[in-house]
């Protein structure tokens, strides 16, 4: 288990005030100026030896996508930084107690990476839901800025940074890093054509990264403590601490960080009271946030929680938003309700998309209820195949991921609900 003395977050349940003095008191702000002195690309490469990858989902190297922006501006356009607060995903909920509990540690955060990059300024996009965070960081916002440490001479560093919150109106596809530019730039929040990609031409076609909270919150700590510290966490490829997401059948759901590579069933005996009704009673588990394909009782108990371990199952670290499923789940269902999610959530851009996600979705209905026939569950298994790759974004996989999973580990499940259909069908003609 992760000692207390290697955790980031140390006010990630709020015991503590969340405002600037007590953060002061948590360590946050202490000497940035001394961080900020180092230079960008010493920072950088700190940061790339961490070994951090984006936490947002796809587990990008954090530092080699900052060394993307350009080092200087040959035209007089300033590069941005824009912070990804919008956490629509399902089972995901660690950014919003971040904000909420720890804002500072985001804030301080913004300023380093966005010096790091060469950032005139950074735009938190908050989900609009999230109204009592929103409050949280606005009020953060302006301490920092009354303090000195963000702003003009941000920290007396000689560097001038803004931080600005944007709150969106809540549409999970405005988590997609180019809708959100779109969005931020008062456009409909679709997602654009890459390339260019957004360190060339982003936010007002200017050069910008996007980045999730987590990713950027924990910046100044790695930079602190060094990297060797947060690469002694987790294991090769899969560094650093982690903040993990349980909800579902488990006894005690929580948020909590652990290092990386934690094995399953260690993160669920230690942090969530154990599985509802017992270790027997786990049916399946989506590890990701809902946009991964599930793993089935037997595959996730001993696995290592991180990027490749999950990989290996043919599942992914996603956002590690834990969603635990024990034996009353109706499976079908449940992975029914989510392609629901995506296909309302479909921004429309791309055929694939728009009609595959409504598709499914009928599609897992009929299954749902085993009025099908048993060669559709095979067809479906083809459109998730022509859905996964050809659209514009990530979201035609995520709505493709889930089935599949379905299809791979439950497919004696699909057929007994069609066979036990068909049965009351012949049983009623008689
Ligand atoms: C449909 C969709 C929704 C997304 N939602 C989020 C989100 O809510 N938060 C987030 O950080 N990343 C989200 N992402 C990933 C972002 O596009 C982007 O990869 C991420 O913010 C990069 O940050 P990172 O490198 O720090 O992980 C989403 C991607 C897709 C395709
Ligand atoms: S994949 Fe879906 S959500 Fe993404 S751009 Fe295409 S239509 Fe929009």
């Amino acid at each position: 288990m992760l000692a207390d003395k290697d955790r980031i977050f140390t006010n990630l349940y709020g015991f503590q005030d969340w405002g600037l003095k007590a953060a002061q008191q948590r360590g946050d702000w202490d000497d940035t100026k001394s961080l900020i002195a180092r230079g960008q690309d010493a920072i950088i490469e700190e940061v790339k030896a961490s070994g951090l990858r984006g936490r947002g989902g796809a587990g990008f190297p954090t530092g080699l996508k900052w060394s993307f922006m350009p080092k200087e501006s040959k035209d007089g356009r300033p590069s941005f930084l824009v912070i990804n607060a919008d956490e629509s995903e399902p089972g995901s909920c660690k950014d919003r107690e971040i904000i909420r509990h720890d804002p500072h540690k985001l804030i301080e955060g913004a300023l380093v990476a966005g010096f790091a990059m060469r950032a005139r300024a950074a735009y938190i996009y908050i989900r609009g839901e999230y109204i009592r965070e929103a409050e949280t960081l606005q009020k953060a916002i302006d301490e920092a800025y009354a303090a000195g440490l963000i702003g003009k001479n941000a920290s007396k560093s000689g560097y001038d940074f803004d931080v600005f919150m944007h709150r969106g109106a809540g549409a999970y596809i405005c988590g997609e890093e180019t809708a959100m530019i779109e969005s931020l730039e008062g456009k409909k929040g679709q997602p654009r054509l890459k390339p260019p990609f957004p360190a060339g031409a982003g936010l007002y076609g200017c050069p910008t990264t996007v980045n999730n909270v987590e990713s950027i919150a924990v910046v100044p700590t790695i930079l602190r403590r060094g990297a060797s510290w947060f690469a002694s966490c987790g294991r090769e490829n899969n560094k650093g601490t982690k903040l993990f997401q349980i909800s579902g059948h488990v006894n005690k759901p929580c948020v909590v960080e652990e290092a990386l590579s934690i094995p399953f069933s260690e993160l669920i005996e230690k942090h969530c009271g154990g599985i509802r009704g017992g270790k027997d009673n786990l049916l399946a588990v989506i590890p990701g946030g809902s946009s991964v394909p599930l793993v089935p009782a037997e595959q996730i108990w001993d696995a290592p929680m991180d990027f490749d371990g999950l990989k290996d199952l043919g599942s992914g670290l996603g956002t590690a938003g834990v969603i635990v499923m024990d034996k009353s789940t109706d499976i079908v269902r449940a992975i029914s309700r989510l392609s629901y999610f995506y296909k309302h959530e479909s921004c429309g851009q791309c055929t694939p998309c728009r009609e595959g996600t409504g598709w499914m979705w009928r599609m897992m209905e009929r299954l749902r209820t085993g009025d099908a026939a048993i060669e559709e569950i095979d067809m479906l298994q083809q459109v998730t195949k022509q859905v996964e790759g050809h659209t514009i974004c990530a979201l035609g996989d995520a709505a493709a991921w889930p089935i599949q999973g379905l299809i791979r580990h439950f497919r004696p499940e699909l057929e007994r609900r069609i066979e036990e259909h068909n049965a009351k069908f012949a049983e009623a003609a008689e």
